[in-house]
């Protein structure tokens, strides 16, 4: 592997990286000695690399771990976050992977330990975090299990389990996943005052606090609106009232957040109103939350309907946690009301609450993507289904 590193390697895979790399296996057997199929899996990992790691593309002497461990690796955005919630001097990661989060959690703490079950990935890693410049990081092959059974205690555990079947299209429970965090939990407890788990979006958030016990905080991430991962903090006591927060990571413009606590949410009354100048859409993490209610009274603005998750206002709250639309008009379910308002039959739809979904709704009422037209079929307050043409503000 370490033959990747070669000056003459480095050259071949930075001058053909926007090549294909299946292209590059019919066209080559190996390049100075060493094999076309290695090297392809650079070029391909290094396309996702570009986007998902920044820094590491751009750094010299990465080698990128197999195809596998790319994708379960967490992103340096996500990454980044996880180092602004959790500090101190030591911490353990029970399942290093390709140790992205590892090197970004080592720039909050003063030591950190990685351990990874799998010896080749440990192997290419430790070497990673050395090209990296982290001198703060201890790299052990071992299993999560063993390593706790004689580790001291630390400040914070963290563990990002590995989804035992990747292909399956099902929730990823954590008893799907290696290690099982529920079975090592009084291990896990026993070893650190703080616990941080990340799981799959699509596990259901009241199941996981019922199964975890002891979660304090829940931070539900998403980066350009696209729900990434939940993280879970577990504390010594139980939690039966977790913070929860949502935050949404923008390429362009400041993070959003929001937090609330679910008590919070069951207490609260959100008024219900007819669209009025302005309508917003909540980013993916308050959706993914169920911050239905709270998210009405904190920014003063009213809810379409109880389970229409839209919201309307007359004066326009600019620091809203999601997308932001200035009303044109609201119109019935109908081909002939809507199309007045389009030019070149180009409309960006979406739905909420409808009975029809986005591909019907684009078939009945003659629509193509595109635009600057942004259509919301939704039902409102009254049962009545409309559609409130909009456009960005
Ligand atoms: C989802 S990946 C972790 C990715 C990592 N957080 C990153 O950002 O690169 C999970 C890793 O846990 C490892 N793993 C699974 N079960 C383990 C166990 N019992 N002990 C140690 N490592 C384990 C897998 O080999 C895999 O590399």
């Amino acid at each position: 592997m370490k033959e990747l590193l070669k000056p003459e390697i480095q050259r071949f895979i930075k001058a053909h990286e926007n090549d294909d790399p299946v292209t590059l296996i019919f066209r080559h057997r190996d390049i100075h000695g060493v094999s076309i199929k290695v090297i392809a899996t650079q070029i391909t990992a290094r396309k996702k690399a570009k986007t998902k790691l920044p820094e590491w593309y751009a750094s010299q002497g990465v080698m990128f771990p197999p195809t596998i461990s790319m994708e379960q690796c967490s992103s340096e955005a996500t990454a980044k976050y996880k180092a602004s919630i959790v500090s101190g001097k030591s911490l353990i990661d029970l399942t290093g992977g390709a140790g992205v989060d590892t090197y970004y959690l080592s720039k909050s703490f003063e030591k950190v330990t990685y351990v990874e079950q799998n010896e080749e990935l440990a192997a290419i890693t430790s070497d990673n975090l050395c090209s990296l410049g982290a001198t703060n990081i201890i790299c052990k092959n071992d299993k999560a299990e063993s390593f706790l059974k004689h580790t001291p205690k630390v400040d914070v555990v963290y563990l990002d389990p590995a989804r035992r079947d990747e292909n399956a299209q099902r929730v990823f429970r954590f008893d799907d996943c290696e290690p099982d965090v529920t079975t090592i939990l009084p291990d896990l407890l026993s070893r650190a005052d703080t616990i941080l788990i990340k799981a799959s979006p699509m596990l259901d958030i009241e199941s996981s606090v019922r199964d975890l016990k002891f979660v304090h905080e829940i931070h539900i991430i998403s980066v350009e609106n696209e729900c990434k991962e939940v993280l879970y903090l577990l504390r010594q006591s139980e939690g039966d009232n977790p913070l929860i927060h949502t935050i949404n990571i923008r390429k362009v413009g400041e993070r959003q957040s929001f937090s609330f606590q679910k008590s919070a949410e069951i207490s609260a009354q959100a008024e219900y109103g007819l669209p009025d100048k302005f309508l917003y859409e909540p980013n993916s993490s308050i959706l993914k939350a169920g911050a239905f209610k709270s998210i009405a009274g904190v920014y003063n603005i009213k809810k379409l309907h109880a389970h229409t998750h839209l919201y309307t206002s007359n004066a326009e709250v600019t620091d809203f946690p999601g997308r932001r639309f200035r009303i044109i008009d609201v119109v019935p379910y109908n081909k002939k009301a809507v199309s007045s308002y389009l030019s070149g039959k180009k409309a960006n739809v979406s739905a909420r609450n409808f009975p029809d979904e986005v591909h019907a709704i684009k078939k009945k009422l003659g629509l193509k993507d595109g635009g600057d037209i942004y259509l919301f079929a939704f039902t409102d307050k009254e049962e009545n289904k409309r559609i409130a043409i909009t456009e960005k503000p």
